[in-house]
């Protein structure tokens, strides 16, 4: 059977950078290391005036098709996932596929579009949907276009407005792809939960703290469910590990768990006994408490060890260097976190094909997904395309006051008329409204 997988990739940010232990930090009072080390954030990414979820998933789609060679004809399918959405009824991947009618010959007529909706996880749900798609045998020989787009953007004062951010990522889902293969194997944690949400309002309503152990939660259950499929995972089977990525310190506690979890009855808990004693097992306990704090205290250990530490910065520290720069997407996150690895590999001139990766997705609400993909043989060249770096480095630098105009251009509520601080430049933008309270679009050229 032939693979499916990722084909193709592209990442549009934001074009504005709010630095967070320079400029946001001392408007708010806190340490420029809350950021720089507790949440592991250094900058974010803002929508200009001009750019919103559409602007920027037809801009990455734009990107990607060009340099895929594609045409609308050949897309069968195109999905966007977004927690952003200003319309309850008509589906974001409309928008974009007009904008894309206006600078391509052909037209998206028959391609099946939709919007696919659970928080940050909804964009590997549209990948698996795409993987369906094409594993019936329904795609008639044709690719999926699957668009994540976020604007990021929490009330102000809320705690979450350190970790905000925007940006979208466009991907190709298609047989004997270029980038990564799909595993069939998936492991699922899902489960009813308030952490987060956004009921009838732009910003969301957020337990933050509680948001963070149900993340834990889940993604452990996802992880325990991919091994009833997938079988055991030993920590050294994976070249890289991308999670959901809200800010990189969410990580940084994911991945000493699942170091934990993997390495239990393996040689790599054996190597360590002598050094940090063996992982408490809870039938050693009399009581539920006891063994909570030994395991606390072996963990603690644990992350102290060399061992860990190399896996940590092998695996999972590559995967972090973009979210550090850019803040968290939402929907894009896990995207974003896996290009991140795969770029530092291609830095690194690793020859990463037929390696794996171990993907963890997640969205609030709240669903955790695992599944594995492997690295494909023109993985290099996809990477080599990307013009990321290039992105990162021209955005326009915010002063405290200018971001609180941004965040007051974007708010619904607010009627606030602020200048665009860049130019647009070959690319999608936001046109005013319609009479029907569309919003349109136009391509400057
Ligand atoms: N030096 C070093 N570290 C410091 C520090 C300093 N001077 N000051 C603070 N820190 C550390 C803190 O110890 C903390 O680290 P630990 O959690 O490891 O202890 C970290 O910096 C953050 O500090 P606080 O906990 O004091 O920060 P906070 O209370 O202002 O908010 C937050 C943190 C709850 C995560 C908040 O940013 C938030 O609500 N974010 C939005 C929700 C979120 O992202 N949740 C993640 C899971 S849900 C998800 O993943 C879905 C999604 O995308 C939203």
């Amino acid at each position: 059977m032939t693979g499916v997988g990722i084909d193709g990739i592209e990442i549009h940010t934001g074009k504005l950078r709010l630095d967070l232990p320079e400029t946001f930090a001392p408007a708010m009072g806190d340490s420029p290391e809350k950021y720089t080390k507790g949440l592991g954030l250094h900058a974010s990414s803002f929508p200009d005036t001009y750019e919103d979820i559409v602007t920027m998933g037809a801009n990455a789609a734009h990107r990607l098709m060009r340099r895929k060679g594609l045409e609308p004809d050949d897309i069968g399918r195109i999905d966007v996932a977004t927690e952003s959405a200003f319309d309850h009824s008509k589906p974001v991947s409309t928008y974009i596929a007009g904008c894309l009618e206006d600078v391509f010959e052909g037209d998206f007529h028959h391609a099946n579009k939709g919007e696919r909706k659970f928080a940050c996880v909804a964009g590997t749900q549209s990948i698996d949907d795409a993987y369906n798609w094409i594993r019936a045998d329904r795609h008639r020989g044709r690719a999926a276009l699957v668009i994540t787009t976020d604007t990021a953007l929490y009330a102000r004062d809320d705690p979450g407005e350190a970790t905000q951010g925007a940006g979208a990522v466009a991907m190709v889902i298609d047989e004997d792809p270029d980038l990564v293969e799909l595993s069939t194997e998936q492991g699922y944690g899902s489960a009813d939960e308030t952490d987060f949400l956004k009921p009838q309002q732009q910003f969301p309503s957020v337990d933050g703290k509680r948001s963070v152990n149900v993340y834990l939660a889940r993604m452990r259950e996802a992880l325990v469910d991919y091994q009833r499929v997938g079988g055991t995972i030993h920590a050294e089977d994976f070249r890289l590990g991308p999670f959901h990525t809200p800010f990189p310190g969410m990580v940084r506690k994911a991945a000493l768990l699942a170091y934990r979890h993997i390495t239990r009855d393996t040689d790599i808990e054996d190597e360590l006994a002598a050094e940090i004693g063996r992982q408490p097992r809870s039938e050693a306990f009399d009581d539920d408490e006891t063994y909570r704090e030994a395991l606390s205290e072996y963990t603690d250990a644990l992350k102290e060890t060399e061992r860990y530490r190399s896996w940590y910065d092998r695996t999972i520290d590559p995967t972090l260097d973009i979210s550090r720069r850019v803040g968290n997407w939402y929907t894009c996150s896990v995207h974003v976190a896996r290009v991140s690895g795969l770029k530092s590999l291609a830095e690194d001139g690793e020859d990463a094909a037929g390696k794996r990766l171990l993907v963890g997705s997640y969205g609030s609400g709240a669903q955790a997904e695992i599944h594995v993909e492997t690295i494909q043989e023109n993985w290099r060249e996809e990477i080599d395309a990307l013009n990321i770096d290039e992105q990162l480095a021209d955005r326009y630098e915010l002063t405290f006051a200018e971001y609180e105009d941004v965040h007051d251009a974007h708010n619904h509520d607010e009627d606030a008329a602020v200048e665009e601080f860049t130019t647009p430049d070959s690319e999608f933008a936001f046109d005013g409204w319609g009479r029907m309270g569309e919003r349109k679009y136009r391509f400057v050229e």
